[in-house]
């Protein structure tokens, strides 16, 4: 059955219907019936994303935003076909990323001996350490391979058992509930799918729980311009740039205090981990800046995102109730649930990220030389040239974790690996501790605004499992 719906797809159910309508009905822009209709960044615009992308795919798989282009100058192309994206990201040489020309840009003004300014957000220490760590394709592998990976790459298995304590504390706070039908109901947003990648994310780096409220403040402010931004770039105005970077900076402070002290006496986690490495690819130990830049990016990148993919994947088994039945009776399946739920609700809806370093033509559209992409990687999820019946939500689906959601190719999301264990963990505990997940009334499905998939509440009503499995 379908979960997203577009027009020709005839057998949507009816609860489907009911939560696209009141998203409807909720947003300032009307729901584009033909291109002239489709504004993929206004006001509103989440609410018909998945309406947009078949007429982009039918009409303009490559969409053109006239005087739109870097720095203001030129056009910007967004790419919606799967072949496309996917030439794209796993070609960085050919299609630079837009932080490879930051990086660049700042290395011009160290160089001339400039100082960046020190309230730009750009120019923050995530950037300068990007600059001394990975200047280089080469150096961005290994920072992965030596850095990342071991924590929230492949080696974030070695976080599942904390991962599923967490989730099942976060369970225990609501799972006796009784709403005198022998159902409780449960924000699961605010009780669930934000407190999970906040805890796990803290653990995983060392730090007090006793901060989340801070870390969660913090990573608020670095996201902002992926919430609050305007346009393809998502960008802030000048003042809004300014708060920005001085809501961060306290952040940087806080940090550096952990680092210092884990660097005399190491725990066993990620910080600690950096203040004593050997950093191989460079011969040398990382400085407590360059520490700090890489924390950074795990905050930015690994709150809301898991927290997107978890409410979305909610909505789409209370679509279709039979859906949880099925993982409750097959287990096997929740790994490619998921996937199968990132695919069809990417929580990163797309990024104006790489640039042509030549001229080139996608689908016809010629792009210069020198041109910005927006790379959307939710309509690539959907493009019908590279899946089949592509709306309809299929556990089966050959090769389920081949989405875009967190990119391909040597750039691609460096994170994925402990998202992916989140969210397995998360759907074995709700299929270990509860038999039933449906809506409770009242659930307006507005989205937040910005580039993300993601809900700002959702209220579920569940019923406990009868002989709870232990972990
Ligand atoms: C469902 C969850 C997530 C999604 C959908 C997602 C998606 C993405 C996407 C699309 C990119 C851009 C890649 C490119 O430009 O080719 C990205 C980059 C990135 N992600 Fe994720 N991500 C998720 C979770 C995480 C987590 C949990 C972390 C950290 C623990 C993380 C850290 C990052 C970082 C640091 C980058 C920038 C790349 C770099 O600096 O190396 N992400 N992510």
């Amino acid at each position: 059955m379908p979960d997203h719906i577009p027009e020709k797809t005839p057998a949507n159910t009816a609860a489907d219907m009911a939560a696209k309508t009141a998203n409807h009905r909720l947003g300032p822009m009307r729901c584009p019936v033909s291109l002239a209709d489709v504004d993929l960044f206004g006001p509103g615009a989440q609410e018909h994303w998945y309406e947009a992308y078949p007429i982009l795919h039918r009409e303009a798989p490559v969409l053109v935003l006239p005087g739109e282009g870097l720095d203001g100058t030129g056009d910007a192309f967004v790419l919606t076909r799967y072949a496309d994206i996917e030439q794209v990201v796993k070609d960085p040489e050919r299609f630079t990323p837009v932080m490879s020309l930051m990086v660049a840009e700042l290395q011009a003004a160290l160089d001339r001996g400039e100082s960046p300014p020190p309230d730009a957000a750009r120019f923050d220490l995530a950037l300068h350490s990007a600059c001394t760590l990975r200047p280089t394709l080469a150096l961005w592998r290994a920072h992965r391979q030596e850095l990342t990976d071991p924590w929230v790459g492949p080696g974030a298995k070695r976080h599942s058992k904390m991962i599923t304590r967490v989730a099942d504390e976060l369970i225990d706070n609501w799972i006796n509930r009784d709403d005198g039908d022998g159902k409780g109901t449960v924000e699961f947003i605010d009780e669930f799918a934000r407190p999970l990648p906040q805890i796990v994310m803290a653990r995983v780096l060392g730090l007090p729980l006793a901060d989340l409220p801070r870390l969660a403040a913090w990573g608020q402010a670095q996201v902002a311009q992926f919430v609050y931004g305007r346009g393809h770039m998502n960008q802030l105005s000048a003042e809004e740039t300014a708060e920005q970077a001085g809501r961060i900076k306290g952040f940087a402070e806080y940090l550096a205090g952990h680092v210092t002290g884990k660097r005399a006496r190491p725990g066993d986690d990620m910080i600690s981990a950096l203040t004593q490495i050997h950093y191989k690819a460079l011969d040398r130990k990382l400085s407590d800046a360059e520490i700090i830049g890489i924390i950074y990016l795990m905050v930015l990148g690994g709150l809301e995102t898991t927290q997107y993919a978890l409410e979305e994947a909610a909505q789409l088994l209370c679509n279709k109730p039979a859906r949880f039945r099925e993982l409750r009776s097959d287990t096997g399946k929740i790994r490619a649930f998921t996937e199968e739920c990132m695919r069809l609700r990417a929580p990163t809806q797309g990024l104006s990220t790489r640039v042509t370093t030549q001229d080139e033509v996608f689908q016809g559209v010629r792009v210069p030389a020198g041109s910005i992409l927006h790379i959307r990687f939710a309509a690539g999820n959907v493009d019908p040239q590279q899946y089949p019946c592509p709306y309809e939500f299929d556990i089966e689906r050959k090769s389920p974790g081949s989405h875009l959601s967190f990119s391909q190719g040597p750039r691609t999301c460096p994170g994925a690996g402990i998202s992916r264990l989140e969210q397995v963990i998360a759907w074995e505990r709700f299929c270990a501790r509860l038999d039933g997940l449906e809506y409770a009334d009242g659930n307006t499905f507005e989205h937040q605004s910005g580039i993300m998939l993601g809900t700002l509440a959702l209220k579920l009503r569940f019923s406990k499992a009868a002989l709870p499995d232990q972990p």
